[in-house]
């Protein structure tokens, strides 16, 4: 890695610390919601289809390995200041998602009590370990993976709307704009990082695209089930991630998808397909 992409280096500190004073400014100003009074909880629907209600469960399960999430990355970018303020703000908002999504699975009766403290269990017999070894490869990854949770978000919520849970549905809407300010916030990070040296930045880019799944999904109790369930109710699956996150992307950043081939070329992906 070049000093310059070093979390430490003067650019990424003062330029990290700029963007994060920026995006917290606005989250402050325009994004902030509550979980008590923002959330139509007396309109669940108890007759949700149970397809849905697992949906909801798994993203809530990915959302519960947030201790790995963040202990794991700190250490990374302990030494920069608006990476790691970042990081901790970042982990209150995921914090806020898992709590909206368990309380709806219990306020709907969808789960039980005892489900979920079952389920919660179950997440922490395994660890999280980061999908990339350094601090640019992780917030280029953290890039594409905040865009692909907010796709998986918004499909999730036009299913529901299909069926009708007012409350669901406010909470999914919510959710998917703090993904979305996520990505944002990473992108105009990763724009930096190109500027400041986009041969290293292009190398990073390929590995986290070529080899990009969501996180943690692997670990949990019947995965390839919860995988399944999510590419049938068309909320994502290979083709979803080439339109809505891999184009997206390489477009936004100006980056042709010639410049990211390699010598073997093609997605080492979990999931089945060709992605380019
Ligand atoms: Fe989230
Ligand atoms: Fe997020």
């Amino acid at each position: 890695m070049s000093d310059i992409l070093r979390p430490d280096s003067r650019e990424l500190r003062d330029g990290l610390y700029r963007l994060y004073r920026e995006f917290f400014s606005q989250a402050e100003r325009n994004r902030r919601w509550s979980l008590e009074d923002d959330i139509p909880w007396d309109q669940v629907n108890p007759h949700i289809s149970p397809a849905i209600a697992d949906v909801v469960e798994s993203f809530c399960a990915v959302e519960l390995y947030l201790p790995d999430y963040i202990s794991k990355a700190l250490p990374l970018i302990r030494t920069n200041k608006g990476w790691s303020w970042f990081h901790a703000n970042w982990g209150y908002e995921e914090s806020k998602h898992s709590l909206a999504l368990g309380d709806w699975l219990l306020r709907s009766k969808v789960r039980s009590d005892e489900q979920m403290a079952d389920m919660e269990q179950q997440v922490f017999t395994h660890e999280y370990e980061l999908p990339q070894d350094n601090a640019v490869g992780m917030l280029i990854y953290a890039m594409v993976q905040e865009l692909a949770t907010f796709v998986h978000y918004r499909n999730l919520r036009h299913k529901v709307d299909e069926e009708g849970d007012p409350c669901l549905s406010r909470l999914l809407g919510l959710i998917a704009v703090d993904e979305r300010a996520h990505h944002a916030f990473y992108r105009r990070v990763v724009q930096l990082f190109l500027e400041l040296d986009r041969k290293e930045t292009l190398e990073q880019l390929k590995r986290v695209l070529l080899t990009f799944s969501m996180p943690a999904v692997h670990l949990l109790a019947d995965s390839r089930r919860r995988v399944a369930e999510v590419r049938e109710l068309g909320i994502f699956s290979e083709e979803i991630f080439f339109t809505d996150v891999y184009q997206p992307v390489l477009a936004a950043l100006g980056v042709d998808h010639r410049e990211l081939r390699g010598p073997k070329g093609g997605r080492k992906s979990t999931v089945e397909g060709e992605a380019g």
